[in-house]
């Protein structure tokens, strides 16, 4: 056979797909559309949530008028009290590479938040481990809102009575985040020496407790305003980035955590232990900044590297479920994990507050509060 056809007809048929991904890219992303171009009239039972119709800044938010949930029959609808915001909140900026799954042109879904803490207002029928009045938190998408509702079997637990509303709120997504990665990743051990990077933020101030809660010894690395902070909520030893490099030390960890990700795999391997494990939960505080990509790259090259040695480098992304808030409920009764909240705003200054995250040094877990008289 000759190549000559072979080659014409193979850059044909690659031309031919590339035309049609473009115009099937071309008109998934002119008839995304959202509930915002839907709206006809006011809602008949309203409520004050947190929407975004298009992408951008933070400054898109806005406080609607939106129609109240009702819960059927396996539900529990949630007075919000206290909510708090996530890195996974700046999705409102609209990353390319993730608009197939959020939407092309306009986010589908406008409304924003997961975490919340808040009293039980009603509750379906078959509903038998909640009753009205009383105090949960849990993880719901659309939780910067007056109003949650979701199935009771998911992930909403009582609150600890010992615990805010401002508190339980800001345990959520960064506390399991902290929880799973340690645990079910890690394979966290008492006595191992554990290396927390990213210590002082959302998720880090969470991890710092929960390793300790396993009788580990941890070191937290953090800027020098923080190295306090990171200590007052149990660390063992603190590393100060700004001034000492934790790649360049003779100390070995079996287990890392790493939220930042600014390490490369072979520097990250010199501090484990020759079984060690990394987890990497992440690449930095929560604002975008130009080291991202380089730094999702070098997660993906530690990710496939580490197929090959005895040192696993492990990704993976939060599960939010019933079990294990009710671990966290139970370490926060316990007093064992104490939620280190940085700020607290109104639900009208969400857009300030993911201004104050998107810095990417909050100095854990940055709060909304929903006071009913000024909202
Ligand atoms: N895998 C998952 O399912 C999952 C879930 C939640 C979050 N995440 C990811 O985890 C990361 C952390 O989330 P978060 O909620 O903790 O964010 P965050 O609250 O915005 O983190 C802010 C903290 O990051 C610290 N930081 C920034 N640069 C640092 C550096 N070079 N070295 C050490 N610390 C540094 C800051 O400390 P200074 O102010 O001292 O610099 C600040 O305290 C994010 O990348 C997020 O996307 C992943």
């Amino acid at each position: 056979m000759k190549l000559k056809p072979i080659l014409k007809w193979s850059a044909r048929a690659i031309l031919l797909a590339l035309i049609l991904a473009f115009l099937v890219g071309f008109i998934a992303y002119w008839r995304s559309t959202n509930d915002c171009d839907r709206k006809t009239g006011a809602p008949a039972n309203p409520m004050k949530a947190i929407v975004h119709c298009e992408y951008g800044s933070p400054d898109v938010l806005t406080v609607m008028d939106v129609e109240k949930p009702v819960p059927n029959e396996n539900q529990v609808l949630v007075r919000v009290r206290a909510a708090s915001v996530n890195p996974l909140d700046l999705t409102i900026r609209g990353p390319w590479l993730i608009r197939p799954i959020l939407g092309m042109r306009k986010p589908k879904d406008t409304r924003l938040g997961v975490d919340y803490a808040g009293t039980v207002e009603a509750v379906g029928k078959n509903v038998t481990g909640f009753k009205p009045g009383e105090e949960v938190f849990g993880a719901r998408d659309g939780a910067l809102a007056e109003y949650v509702c979701g199935l009771a079997d998911r992930a909403v637990v009582l609150k600890p009575p010992n615990m805010t509303f401002e508190q339980a709120a800001s345990v959520p997504v960064a506390a399991i985040t902290a929880l799973q990665g340690l645990r079910d990743k890690g394979n966290i051990r008492s006595g191992q020496k554990v290396l927390i990077n990213g210590a002082s933020g959302g998720v880090g101030t969470f991890a710092v407790q929960i390793a300790k809660s396993f009788a580990t010894e941890v070191t937290g690395v953090c800027s020098t305003r923080n190295l306090d902070m990171v200590r007052s909520i149990g660390a063992d030893h603190v590393i100060d980035y700004t001034k000492e490099d934790f790649t360049k030390t003779d100390q070995r960890y079996d287990l890392i955590f790493d939220l930042v990700g600014n390490h490369s795999f072979s520097e990250r391997r010199r501090i484990l232990n020759p079984n060690g494990i990394c987890v990497m939960a992440g690449i930095g505080g929560a604002g975008w900044h130009d080291r991202m990509a380089m730094r999702l790259a070098g997660e993906l090259n530690a990710y496939v590297g580490s197929r090959f040695t005895s040192q696993k480098f492990i990704a993976y992304i939060a599960n939010l479920n019933k079990a294990d808030l009710t671990i966290l409920a139970d370490l926060m009764q316990s007093g064992r994990l104490t939620p280190v909240i940085d700020k607290t705003f109104k639900l009208s200054d969400v857009p300030a507050a993911l201004k104050y995250l998107e810095t990417g040094h909050a100095r854990g877990k940055v709060v909304i509060t929903l006071d009913y008289n000024k909202t």
